[in-house]
């Protein structure tokens, strides 16, 4: 896990959500998970780790994270993933320092680009590149959404 994403002892509140560290699996070693409860209910997951601004020169400096929000499909449409992207945005700037955050998503993930918009993020780039996905490279693209906190 990146060290400056450290979130073993915090726990994340929010009006209906509480987002509690997991424990991290195999493949996860980069990021830094919680798991979203609404009550005594898991409805998700959220990912937190060092993301696409790094590969920018004039964010170089500037301490920021990637968010991804994972809520299970019986849960959509409540406005959870806004909530808990909120909450865990507050979080990671009053403890953590983060300045900058963002959002990357397949441009055919319609409800994410509601989410980044409904938080005031900015579309900041289309992002073309080569992937490996089950062992083959395959042409990717990523919308990239930026917020300054
Ligand atoms: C993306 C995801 C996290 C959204 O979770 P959610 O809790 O349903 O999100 P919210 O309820 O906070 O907001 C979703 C918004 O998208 C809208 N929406 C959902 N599907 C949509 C679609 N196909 N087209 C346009 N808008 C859509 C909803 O109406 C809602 O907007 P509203 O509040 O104005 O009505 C969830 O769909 C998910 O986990 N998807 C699979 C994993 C994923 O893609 N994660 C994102 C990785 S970056």
């Amino acid at each position: 896990m990146d060290a400056r994403f450290d979130i073993s002892d915090a726990e994340v509140k929010s009006e209906r959500l509480v987002m509690k560290p997991s424990v991290i699996g195999r493949g996860e070693e980069s990021e830094s998970v919680f798991e979203i409860f609404a009550g005594d209910e898991k409805v998700g997951k959220f990912t937190i780790h060092g993301g696409w601004m790094d590969r920018h020169e004039i964010f170089k400096n500037i301490p920021n994270a990637e968010l991804g929000c994972y809520i299970d499909e019986p849960y959509w449409g409540r406005g959870y993933a806004t909530e808990a992207t909120r909450a865990c945005m507050d979080f990671l700037a009053d403890s953590l320092g983060i300045e900058l955050f963002s959002i990357a998503h397949t441009p055919k993930n319609r409800a994410s680009r509601k989410v980044a918009e409904k938080l005031g993020f900015t579309l900041y780039e289309v992002s073309q590149f080569y992937s490996k996905t089950r062992g083959r490279f395959v042409d990717d693209v990523r919308h990239i959404w930026g917020l300054t906190y």
